[in-house]
């Protein structure tokens, strides 16, 4: 008798490029989170940093699904992605907004597919941001641009989730840049003190110890909006761990701009406020790969998803010298 074929081992997931610090996989998240090659992931990724594919009026290329299938398709991804997470783990995702077909009402679709997300894996809402873009082209174009009934939609709406109400978090690695008044402020060495309309109870010496830049806001501004804000108003994210922008990469080297790229900054502010260099950053929607290039650059490890290999190839410029 023959001895036994042994059993097919699961295939390993293809690897579209490596780094010093991490890999991108070619696969769809769902395939790739119940991946037993990826085991020695779960457990271990302290951030997973992503903006799934957003439920759009038009479909864009990569094809997106909507209404309740994308909620359920959404919610069906959270307990497998949790259990990537360490225990003081947190999950950031970033959600565009969507109209409904045909009339200049905003589609709900996006909230309850955050709210879906959340309940199925006990998640809690550490907190929102709001991702602020004033220079966003004035859309949708037929109500904001033709009818002139509704204004230009300007902000993705990003949400911090957790297992746990106390994820590591540390806002000392995001100050940003101290208001005028704030500085004018700590060389006065003196306050205008009593009972504010909020109720809140003012001393003469409250708020004046230099703690070295503000504790920012969760209004977020990417740097290439040029708001004319103060900087404790909305946080115009520093853009230090981009080497070369992305865009003029793309540019020079002839390669396709993701449509969906987002702002490097956004990134990076929650990779530094969320981890610490080492720690292990996944996001399973990865795109261009700004999140994975972002981690490289902050020292982080990283591992990404994407089902389009083209995608996937492309990003690959992001690591260009
Ligand atoms: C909004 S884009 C992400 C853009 C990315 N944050 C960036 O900065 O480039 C969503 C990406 O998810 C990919 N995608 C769609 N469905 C997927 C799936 N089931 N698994 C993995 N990737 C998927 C799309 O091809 C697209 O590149």
């Amino acid at each position: 008798m023959l001895p036994l074929a042994p059993a097919p081992r699961p295939a390993d997931p293809a690897v579209a490029y490596q780094t010093a610090r991490g890999r991108l996989l070619v696969g769809r998240a769902e395939d790739l989170l119940a991946a037993p090659a990826l085991d020695d992931l779960r457990g271990r990724v302290q951030l997973i940093f992503t903006s799934p594919p957003f439920p759009l009026l038009r479909p864009k290329k990569y094809g997106n699904r909507q209404g309740d299938e994308y909620a359920a398709w959404l919610a069906s991804l959270a307990i497998p992605l949790t259990k990537f997470l360490t225990p003081t783990g947190s999950i950031v995702m970033e959600l565009g907004n969507g109209w409904n077909p045909g009339t200049p009402t905003v589609s709900t679709v996006g909230i309850k597919a955050l709210l879906a997300f959340q309940e199925e894996a006990g998640l809690h809402l550490c907190q929102e941001f709001i991702c602020f873009n004033p220079a966003r082209l004035p859309t949708p174009a037929e109500w904001v641009a033709v009818r002139r009934e509704r204004v230009k939609d300007a902000f993705t709406r990003v949400w911090w989730l957790s297992p746990t109400p106390t994820p590591k978090a540390d806002n000392r690695r995001v100050l940003t840049e101290y208001s005028g008044a704030m500085r004018k402020l700590l060389q006065r060495g003196t306050y205008s003190s009593g009972r504010r309309p909020s109720e809140h109870k003012v001393g003469r010496r409250s708020f004046l110890a230099d703690n070295g830049g503000a504790i920012p806001p969760n209004v977020l501004v990417p740097p290439e909006s040029d708001t004319p804000t103060e900087p404790q108003a909305v946080l115009p994210i520093p853009n230090t761990a981009s080497r070369g922008g992305y865009h003029e990469k793309c540019r020079t080297r002839n390669v396709p701009r993701h449509p969906a790229a987002m702002p490097e900054p956004l990134v990076e502010f929650f990779v530094r406020f969320l981890t610490d260099p080492g720690e292990l950053v996944l996001d399973p929607f990865a795109g261009s790969n700004t999140t994975g290039s972002v981690a490289e650059n902050l020292e982080r490890e990283w591992v990404g998803f994407e089902a389009d290999p083209a995608y996937a190839e492309a990003s690959k410029v992001r690591f260009a010298a």
